[in-house]
């Protein structure tokens, strides 16, 4: 494949050929369809693109295009440069409510305000923020998708960057895959069932094969009370705080995977969402799930070959997960921290509604309360990702309760 062409702020003709590129390759996707419906409008999306293209050139992002001929373009922002996009660029032009419609403005506004704020949660700086990628419809799968991505992939990848992106668009999120982005986040706009996916890409594409081992060998014991999707969606969390934290991944991540299949052995593990229980009943099985995950995962990692000395460190933040008062470490901190993000997390949520919570805004109570406790959480990070989950959470059902 050919070298990309860098646009120069000067190239006028070709930024307009970039927005016309630009605006034809999403004058049919959903966000497009929600944001402009009157089709006359839609056609001055060039216009909104041309603006976007010189305001991003102007706040030091590399714009790309894959020939003169402008059968793709592609917007680069390195995290360190100047702010992408700020909130202004979207209205700065007095043209664009008349183009384009206050609907699309607004609806810009509101995307930049929500995605700014769930990029500085989820994106570990520094980190290549792509803002656009846009191939003609004409001159669709013939490659230019990764003719645009992948130089920009392997530099990142040299030095050791992670790359972010939003799409709006499902089709979208199965070709990111392909290129090592997953999904982070997932949200969706006011009012609508316009979905948002957030994904990165991080520095080191997947798992080592060594935690691969240690997910397969733990797997079979995993979410054993109803809880589906516990030891993913933790894991999620964990290496999420993990890379924004600088914990060691070499601890977090066993540590987590590991850190409940003891409930596995527990009979009489649903015993601890019983509200008639006894203090003391919950406490022993509390205990005993930690016992027993000690007992699980310590063959498993000797199996994978780890060290004595990780071992240690892990079985002892797996040993106390759930009682112990304090933190011991860093590490110890986030693995905690990753574990009780569950609780707000939109799968965690849906569990405990099927488990029997009758009231549907009644799991937010424990964790809204839990996360403004101090000393609940070990790191900032996880603070600010509890809030945003419970403004999701309230958000999807509806609820306005504190
Ligand atoms: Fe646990
Ligand atoms: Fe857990």
């Amino acid at each position: 494949m050919q070298e990309l062409f860098k646009l120069s702020p000067d190239n006028i003709p070709l930024i307009k050929k970039a927005s016309i590129t630009a605006a034809e390759a999403f004058m049919d996707d959903p966000s497009t369809l929600y944001s402009i419906p009157d089709e006359g409008k839609r056609a001055n999306l060039h216009y909104a693109f041309e603006y976007y293209i010189r305001t991003s050139i102007a706040r030091g992002a590399e714009v790309y295009l894959t020939s003169a001929n402008c059968e793709g373009v592609a917007i680069w922002f390195y995290s360190e440069a100047r702010s992408p996009y700020g909130l202004l660029s979207r209205i700065g032009n007095p043209l664009l409510p008349l183009r384009c419609g206050w609907r699309f403005i607004l609806g810009s506004m509101y995307e930049y305000r929500l995605t700014d704020r769930i990029k500085k949660l989820y994106a570990p700086r520094p980190y290549e923020y792509l803002a656009l990628l846009a191939v003609n419809p004409v001159n669709q799968k013939k490659g230019y998708a990764s003719a645009l991505l992948n130089p920009m992939l392997k530099k990142a990848d040299e030095q050791r960057l992670p790359c972010y992106l939003e799409t709006q668009n499902m089709k979208n999120v199965k070709m990111y895959n392909y290129f090592g982005f997953e999904v982070v986040y997932e949200t969706s706009m006011p009012k609508s069932n316009l979905p948002e996916f957030m994904m990165l890409r991080r520095q080191v594409s997947s798992f080592k094969p060594v935690h691969d081992r240690i997910w397969e060998l733990a797997f079979p014991y995993q979410d054993k009370r109803n809880d589906t999707g516990h030891a993913e969606v933790t894991l999620h969390f964990a290496r999420i705080l993990q890379a924004l934290e600088k914990g060691d991944e070499d601890v977090i991540v066993p540590a987590i995977m590991l850190h409940d299949i003891g409930w596995s052995q527990v009979p009489d593990r649903m015993l601890v969402f019983d509200r008639n229980a006894s203090k003391e009943d919950r406490k022993r099985v509390v205990t005993s799930h930690q016992q027993y995950s000690v007992e699980l995962a310590r063959p498993i990692l000797e199996k994978v070959g780890y060290s004595p000395a990780l071992i240690e460190e892990i079985l002892e933040i797996i040993s106390q997960h759930d009682t112990r008062k304090g933190f011991i470490s860093k590490n110890d901190g986030l693995v905690r921290d990753a574990d009780k993000l569950w609780r707000v997390s939109k799968r965690g949520v849906a569990a405990a509604i099927n488990r029997g919570k009758k009231d549907i805004k009644e799991p937010f109570r424990f964790p809204g309360h839990g996360g403004n406790r101090k000393g609940y959480y070990y790191s900032e990070s996880a603070k600010r990702i509890d809030s945003k989950e419970i403004e999701d959470r309230k958000r999807e059902t509806g609820s306005n309760e504190q």
